[in-house]
């Protein structure tokens, strides 16, 4: 795994140092980059000969006697695809005022709109600079759009004054990165069986009924929980990605061979997700033949089983989150379905919406449990897919404290 370290213009700059030494002993791969005020603070020699990568200082190479460099014109942006995660600490007001306003006025925040990896910031600054209502709001923006931030701690700072400010501990921002990266293993122990994709009906040997689903949720749901440890059993129906490493595949085409799939896996997962758009029909009566066009035609069709109900009425310890695909009165419905089919939880998407959810990279959800509506504003269905393992764990835990009392 790669991230890309910004460090800007604070005091604190030079703790970013012991930062890539403790990412590397995680075995993660760290590309520096430093800002230009950054480089008043500590030189990128320093950071060059600890992290054994070549420390990106500019946008633009120097001189003009040069010749342009292809490779490195257009680094920014290669980059930007090639990591993992976008650390920046320290994170400065300023980085901060111009990661929200979509600024693209140096290589940090050109890279921070070019990528779609997670963001993590770790802000520090003077008391005052922190509780400005303009470095808060800028926050605020940042949050809402999936950024993660590691708090600041309080104490005394190196401007003289005392309060909150200071740069969180470096083990904090680190473990805030690897959770980002999904590389904490707090899933050991679970099995996850996840179901992905559409399903097909057949109508005739060249004929189906089917859905946009692209199964990226799904796939994103189970390399996540891989990388956090767990065994994962994925039942994908027809999609053109490749499953990720680790996990366990069961290929489906039907509603009714992905049901038999779930059904035969259910007693060996601990928890379960259903991130699968299942055809709510099939065809009642499939021809062995082409059919014909021979003026107007009817296809008769009968509901599939509802596979997320069937599993969440033969479950014994397991949790079970389904997913709503909604265009209208989004959370009322979803909110009958968590009580009605006796889910813990429900991940619901607003599908009416566009260039989110279905065949999109991104996405946008409220998590709904029994006591809780978490929302997640729009991001890469990777840190959707964090965000569901995360509430999944939470209901887990609470389920083990229960059954111990
Ligand atoms: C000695 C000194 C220390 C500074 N420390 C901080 C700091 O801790 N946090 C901060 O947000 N700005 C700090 N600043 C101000 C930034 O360096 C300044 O806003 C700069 O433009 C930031 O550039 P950058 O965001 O591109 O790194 C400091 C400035 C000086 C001169």
């Amino acid at each position: 795994m790669k991230v890309a370290l910004g460090v800007c213009g604070g005091i604190a700059a030079y703790k970013a140092v012991e930062i890539v030494r403790l990412l590397e002993d995680r075995g993660i791969r760290v590309q520096v980059i430093m800002t230009e005020s950054a480089q008043e603070f500590i030189r990128p020699l320093t950071f060059a000969a600890i992290s054994g990568e070549k420390v990106i200082t500019q946008m633009f190479a120097p001189g003009g006697d040069r010749e342009p460099n292809i490779e490195s014109a257009i680094e920014h942006i290669a980059v930007a695809q090639s990591i993992d995660a976008l650390l920046v600490a320290p994170a400065t007001a300023d980085v901060v005022a111009r990661f929200a306003q979509g600024m693209a006025n140096d290589f940090l925040t050109t890279l921070y709109l070019a990528t779609t990896a997670p963001v993590i910031l770790a802000p520090a600054m003077n008391v005052n600079m922190w509780e400005h209502p303009a470095t808060k709001h800028n926050l605020e923006v940042l949050r809402n759009r999936g950024v993660r931030v590691v708090e600041p701690g309080s104490g005394y700072l190196a401007c003289g004054m005392t309060g909150a400010g200071r740069l969180a501990e470096n083990e904090a921002i680190v473990s805030a990165t690897l959770q980002a990266l999904g590389a904490v293993e707090d899933l050991a122990g679970e099995t996850v069986l996840i179901s992905a994709g559409p399903t097909r009906e057949r109508i005739d040997p060249v004929r189906y009924l089917s859905n946009r689903s692209s199964g990226r949720m799904g796939y994103a749901l189970a390399e996540a929980a891989e990388r956090r440890g767990a065994r994962v059993l994925l039942v994908s129906g027809p999609t053109a990605l490749n499953p990720p490493s680790g996990v366990e595949v069961t290929r489906v085409e039907s509603a009714r061979e992905m049901l038999d799939a779930m059904l035969r896996l259910l007693p060996t997962a601990s928890i379960v997700i259903k991130a699968a758009a299942v055809s709510d029909y099939s065809v009642t009566h499939p021809q062995d033949q082409k059919i014909k066009r021979e003026g107007k035609t009817t296809l008769e069709l009968e509901p599939t089983t509802d596979i997320v109900a069937e599993v969440a009425r033969r479950k014994t310890s397991q949790i079970v989150i389904g997913f709503a695909a909604e265009t209208e009165n989004v959370v009322e419905n979803a909110l009958t379905k968590l009580q009605s089919k006796s889910l813990d939880a429900i991940v619901v998407n607003d599908v009416s919406r566009p260039g989110i959810g279905f065949d999109s990279e991104r996405n946008a959800v409220t998590i709904l449990t029994p006591s809780d509506t978490i929302h997640v504003a729009e991001t890469t269905k990777w840190e959707v897919a964090q965000q569901i393992l995360n509430q999944a764990l939470r209901l887990q835990q609470e389920r083990k404290a229960m059954a111990a009392h």
